[in-house]
């Protein structure tokens, strides 16, 4: 029913396990059980409750990522769900000094809290996450990462692929032990750094199974038809460069007719689509051409041996296809120009020197929560000139922005639309503009490397 109120969930965070490579069992930490956790669908502008209970050892906080959410529910990396439920003494994985350790026998509490979500937003794939202060990668990587769409009726007015023909995709790299639990570096104590040893994880850290979906390498059944493929890099660290090659060595169009933030003007054709670590890419690619039985792979560029595979589809038979991709996909891009920016802010993005060895910062300061490091007037629209070291992935939370420039020159082709992540390669100096827009309160901009991101590399952004 339409009328009123708000759309309510309930997820349970609780231990879970699953048979992801064959014969094994991977434990995880879930939502709801089941890793990604339960796929969330919303209409643009009726607000949805997720009560989020934690059943977990450690405590949570949750981000719906590119969501546009009053501060209260954007999951600030201090503001805990703590554990409760049952209390459980995790073995695996498990090293007491992550654990802000209860005592086993302690009375058993049941901690929840509500996330309210307005989604007063442009429709679009968004993501929810854990986002705890130090320990967000570890946490998504055990398994703490799900879908919420949002969607409108002049989206589906367009007759894009959908019901079956629409396809969520997150994708995500892991790396297992023998017995099937998720090897995560930093929590393995062998690796421990010495003074003056660059940390093995510093680059952020990589899996050499790649999950789509939470299986490797799926191999996904279609029709010779046109699908939309909602693309999310859910990896913490890995970049990939996807292309999709047919069995006889064709490179099949990947047309993207959305970005993090939404549907493009107009779509973009790619052979070969970047994507980093918590960009989404809404793309059409069309399997009418594809001789029925074959296989059409998707391949990552960046990888090498498994890494350089993502999953296939098999093109099981013909069919009929009324969908289109019209040439107009929407009209309500913001079009923010350089002055209409009431100021321009530098931040540069870092390996440096933090307290206990080496960290990443931005402006040369590690994440502090108690340091305001942008303030700014709601309705505000300013310039941010972006610089990096090495890749760093750059995400705001609540705004989303339009990419100006890169190192002086026009935009890449994939920076098109409305983003809420923008990849900056290695030394690079990234413009983007964005209108402060929503509402007031305390949100955060980092970089989604999630190594990066747990070791400094993120800044307290306060709308007044
Ligand atoms: Cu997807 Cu602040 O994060
Ligand atoms: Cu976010
Ligand atoms: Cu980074």
């Amino acid at each position: 029913s339409a009328s009123g109120g708000a759309d309510r969930y309930e997820i349970t965070q609780r231990e879970a396990s699953a048979e992801i490579l064959p014969g094994v069992t991977t434990p995880l930490w879930t939502y709801g059980g089941t890793f990604p956790g339960p796929t969330i669908e919303s209409r643009r502008g009726r607000p949805v409750t997720v009560t989020h209970r934690n059943e977990l050892p450690v405590p949570t906080v949750v981000h719906l990522h590119g969501g546009r959410t009053p501060a209260a529910s954007d999951g600030y990396p201090t503001d805990l769900v703590l554990p409760g439920g049952r209390q459980q003494h995790s073995t695996h994985m498990g090293h007491g000094s992550e654990h802000g350790m209860r005592d086993p026998r302690a009375v058993v509490t049941e901690l929840t809290r509500d996330y309210t979500f307005p989604l007063d937003q442009r429709p679009t794939l968004l993501w929810y996450h854990d986002h705890r202060m130090d320990f967000t990668a570890p946490a998504i990587w055990r398994g703490l990462a799900g879908l919420h769409l949002v969607r409108d009726d002049a989206e589906d007015a367009l007759g894009l692929p959908a019901g079956p023909r629409e396809l969520p995709l997150m994708i995500a790299d892991r790396a297992f032990a023998a017995d099937g639990s998720l090897a995560y570096p930093a929590l393995d104590p062998t690796l421990r750094v010495r003074p003056g040893v660059r940390e093995p994880y510093l680059a952020g850290v990589l899996g050499d199974v790649i999950l789509v979906n939470g299986a490797p390498w799926p191999v996904h059944e279609v029709d010779a038809a046109r699908y939309r493929l909602r693309i999310l890099n859910a990896s913490n660290a890995r970049h990939y460069e996807l292309e999709a090659v047919t069995g006889d060595g064709r490179r099949l169009d990947l047309v993207q007719i959305g970005a993090d933030q939404g549907l493009l003007a107009a779509p973009v054709t790619h052979r070969l689509l970047p994507i980093a670590p918590a960009e989404r890419y809404d793309v059409v690619i069309d399997f009418s051409g594809v001789p029925t039985g074959s296989l059409v792979r998707v391949l990552n560029r960046l990888g090498s041996g498994r890494t350089g595979d993502v999953m296939a589809f098999r093109v099981a038979r013909a069919a009929a296809d009324d969908s289109r991709i019209p040439a107009r996909l929407s009209t309500d891009l913001p079009e923010w120009r350089r002055s209409d920016a009431v100021r321009v802010r530098d931040f540069s993005f870092r390996a440096g020197q933090m307290h206990a060895g080496h960290g990443w910062l931005i402006g040369g300061l590690p994440f502090d929560p108690a340091r305001a490091d942008v303030t700014t007037r709601l309705g505000d629209v300013e310039v941010w000139r972006l610089v990096a070291d090495v890749h760093h992935p750059v995400h705001l939370h609540l705004a989303g922005f339009r990419v100006l420039s890169r190192s002086g020159r026009a935009p890449l082709a994939h920076d098109a639309g409305l983003k809420d992540t923008v990849s900056l390669r290695p030394g690079e100096a990234v413009e983007i503009i964005t209108r402060f827009d929503g509402y007031r309160g305390r949100y955060l901009f980092h970089c989604h490397n999630a190594e990066h991101e747990d070791m400094g590399m993120m800044a307290n952004l306060e709308i007044i």
